[in-house]
């Protein structure tokens, strides 16, 4: 499928000022340190092509959620990092509207990169508020807005919606990318298509799994989801986290199933047939192995078992397409991690199989197991809930507000 909307490469932006939503929302260790950069990495190829093209390029992003002012969500650290990237100097301005960022882009000469300072310092950012954007758009004086910020396209705010009010819009490399490689591997998948789904809740996922439904050959689930899918399907699950009051939404997930099917649904849906356990996610805990039907009152379920892991290899073997989207087991501890750990194995080990890993903490995963930048897989998503909300087929603001493709 060729992208809908105009892009970088559709416009006549050559020497002129352009103004880019990025989303350098990254996870940030305890003491601040940026602990994962794959989405500062992810926005060197547009940047680098709007230098290319002699622009004086403005970049804007959010940081966290912060409510008013605050040092300790500043876009400083990533100026710096980004900044040793593109082996490119990066000015910081620490505002994103107003006159010290009007000086800093008059004086900037051509070929320079100016990174604002967090969006969300004012809280006209998210309540999309039209004087916001237009006051970015002023001061930044840019002739083109790109929105290149996949993560944050499915957010109506003002530095996705309503600035595309004030400038003309398109979209960045990085945005054409992740929204074709996700639309075409749920609109035109090389099959068998394998969905594996994992991470806490059901009701987070829903509508995803809804879709996997239809699409998918086979639906994997793993993580907190399954044990919800579990209890529902009647099995004893001791002191694990379930997501009570989820029985309609199974009721309509295996009823959808039913209806398209004419092979069992343990086939089509497949939940672990035993799970590893501990009585605390905690450090030091190790992880036992325990068949469905034997977890004791007190027993978490923390990964899925070695049996499920198997499965789960198998599953994956023979499939020519596998969308991953939550983790499928308390990751963040190495003893509950191997089903997580196998999974990304499995995919690395397979090149020909088109893998595609959904954001946020399943994309944090594989590239800490990876060690290699995501280049293992076919595409690690830089989004979390954008990718969620692709996959469901819903519309995303910050992509429906560009500009159309030239027919
Ligand atoms: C994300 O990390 O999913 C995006 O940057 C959006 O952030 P938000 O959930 O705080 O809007």
């Amino acid at each position: 499928m060729a992208f809908f909307k105009r892009t970088i490469k559709d416009v006549p932006l050559d020497r002129k000022t352009v103004l880019v939503r990025a989303d350098y929302n990254v996870p940030l260790s305890k003491t601040g340190a940026i602990s994962d950069d794959l989405r500062i990495r992810a926005s060197v190829p547009t940047i680098e092509y709007l230098l290319k093209h002699h622009c004086k390029v403005v970049i804007m992003s959010h940081l966290g959620r912060p409510e008013g002012r605050d040092a300790s969500l500043s876009l400083k650290p990533i100026a710096k990092r980004l900044g040793e990237l593109l082996d490119h100097k990066v000015d910081f301005v620490d505002d994103c509207i107003g006159d010290k960022v009007a000086r800093a882009v008059k004086k900037a000469p051509q070929g320079s990169v100016i990174l604002l300072e967090n969006l969300r310092f004012y809280s006209e950012e998210e309540a999309n508020d039209e004087d916001f954007a237009k006051n970015i758009a002023t001061s930044t004086a840019a002739r083109y807005f790109v929105q290149d910020g996949f993560g944050v396209v499915h957010r109506a705010h003002a530095s996705t919606d309503a600035i595309t009010h004030y400038i003309p819009s398109v979209a960045g490399l990085l945005l054409e990318k992740e929204y074709v490689t996700i639309t075409n591997a749920m609109g035109k998948p090389k099959r068998p298509l394998v969905a594996v789904m994992g991470g806490a809740k059901v009701s987070d996922k829903i509508t995803v799994i809804e879709r996997f439904v239809d699409i998918a050959d086979k639906i994997i689930i793993g993580g907190a989801m399954a044990n919800t899918f579990l209890q529902y399907k009647g099995h004893h699950m001791g002191a694990s986290m379930v997501e009570e009051g989820q029985e309609k939404v199974l009721d309509g997930i295996y009823t959808a199933a039913h209806k398209k099917l004419d092979t069992s649904i343990e086939d089509f849906i497949v939940l672990p047939t035993d799970v590893a356990v501990a009585h605390e996610a905690v450090e030091g805990q190790k992880r036992r192995n325990v068949k469905l039907g034997n977890l004791a009152k007190d027993d978490k379920a923390l990964d899925i078992g070695d049996d499920s892991i198997e499965r789960v290899a198998e599953e994956v073997a023979q499939a020519e397409t596998v969308i991953w989207n939550g983790t499928l087991g308390y990751a963040e501890l190495p003893e509950f991690a191997h089903g997580s750990a196998r999974l990304a194995l499995e995919l690395a080990a397979r090149p020909e199989t088109t893998s595609i890993i959904g954001g946020g903490d399943t994309a944090d995963f594989v590239l800490k197991w990876d060690g290699h930048g995501g280049e293992s897989f076919t595409h690690v998503s830089t989004g979390g809930g954008a990718s969620l909300e692709l996959m469901a087929g819903k519309k995303l603001p910050g992509v429906e507000s560009l500009l159309d493709a030239p027919r």
